[in-house]
C-alpha cells in the first residue's frame, strides 16, 4: 500500500480519533473530582462573601468552619436531617418531583415556576451563638435566573450582605447588580417591619435617605429597571410567606437547636 493510499489515510485518521477521544475522556474523568471540589469551594466563597468575612489568602475550608450548613423544610419551617447537608443540591431537588414544589403563578413573584421544598441554609456561629443567617435566593431578571445569597443579622431582618454569584444580565446594565457600590447599599437595610410584614423594595430611582421608609428601600439601576425589579420581586418571594418567613418565625421561637 502506498503511503498516500486511501486506506492508510483512513487508518491514521481513525487511530488519531481513538487516541484523542481516549485523552478527552481521561481528562474529563480525571478532572471531574477537581471540578466538583472547585464548585463546592466557589459556593463556600460566595457564602463567606455574603457573611462579610472572606479572606483571599486564608484556606476556604478553614474560614468555613465558623459556618454550619443545615437543611430546612420550607413547608414546615423546621430543620430536617433527611439529607446530607454538605452535599445537598437544591437546584437538583427543584427538578425532582419527589422534592420539588410547583409554585402557583399568582404567587410566583420570583418567576421560577418550581422550587425545592428543602433549602440549604447557613448559620454563622460564634461561641454557640447565632450571629448571621445566610439564605440562598434566586429569581428571574430580564435575561436570566439570578442566584445569590442574602445574609441577615441575628435579628433576622437587618441585611449584612446581599450579592449574586450567577446571572446572565447585560454587563453595564442589569449586570450592575455586581457593582460593589450597589451591593454595599444593602448593608443595614431591613426586610421586615415591626409588625413582621415583608417590606423590602427596590425602587425605580434612588432612595430618598430622609424618607421614613428608606430603611426598607434600595436604589434601582438606571437603564436596567427590569433586572432591578427582578431583584425586588425575588426578595419579596423568598423573604415572604412562601419562602423563608415560616422558617424565620420558627427560628425566633425555637432557636437553632431544634
Ligand atoms: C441589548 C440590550 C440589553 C439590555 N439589557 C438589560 C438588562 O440586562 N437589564 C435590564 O433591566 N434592562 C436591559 N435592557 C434595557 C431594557 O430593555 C429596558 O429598557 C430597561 O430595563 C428599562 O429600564 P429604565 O426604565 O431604567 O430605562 C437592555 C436593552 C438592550 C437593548
Amino acid at each position: 500500500m502506498s503511503r498516500d493510499s486511501t486506506g492508510k489515510v483512513l487508518t491514521v485518521a481513525f487511530v488519531l480519533c481513538v487516541i484523542c477521544s481516549i485523552l478527552v475522556s481521561a481528562a474529563a474523568v480525571g478532572l471531574s473530582e477537581r471540578q466538583e471540589r472547585n464548585k463546592a469551594e466557589e459556593k463556600k466563597r460566595n457564602i463567606l462573601q455574603a457573611a462579610g468575612f472572606y479572606e483571599a489568602d486564608v484556606p476556604i475550608n478553614a474560614q468555613f468552619s465558623k459556618i454550619e450548613t443545615r437543611i430546612v423544610d420550607l413547608q414546615t419551617g423546621e430543620f430536617t436531617s433527611d439529607f446530607d447537608a454538605a452535599n445537598f443540591d437544591s437546584r437538583s431537588a427543584a427538578r425532582d418531583p419527589e422534592t420539588s414544589y410547583r409554585i402557583s403563578p399568582d404567587l410566583d413573584l420570583a418567576g421560577i415556576k418550581t422550587r425545592s421544598r428543602y433549602k440549604d441554609i447557613y448559620l454563622v456561629m460564634d461561641g454557640g451563638e447565632l450571629q448571621q443567617l445566610i439564605l440562598p435566593v434566586h429569581g428571574k431578571g430580564l435575561w436570566s435566573t439570578m442566584y445569590g445569597f442574602i445574609s441577615l443579622a441575628n435579628d433576622f431582618t437587618t441585611v449584612n450582605g446581599f450579592a449574586f454569584y450567577e446571572h446572565g444580565e447585560t454587563p453595564g446594565l442589569g449586570g450592575e447588580i455586581d457593582n460593589p457600590g450597589w451591593k454595599k447599599q444593602w448593608q443595614g437595610k431591613k426586610i421586615y417591619d415591626e409588625a413582621g410584614e415583608t417590606r423590602i423594595k427596590v425602587l425605580k430611582g434612588m432612595v430618598d435617605k430622609n424618607a421614613q421608609n428608606a430603611v426598607y428601600q434600595a436604589d434601582g439601576l438606571a437603564g436596567a429597571t427590569l433586572t432591578a425589579r427582578g431583584v425586588g420581586d425575588l426578595l419579596k418571594y423568598w423573604m415572604g410567606d412562601n419562602g423563608y418567613k415560616p422558617f424565620i418565625a420558627r427560628l425566633k421561637t425555637t432557636g437553632v437547636k431544634q
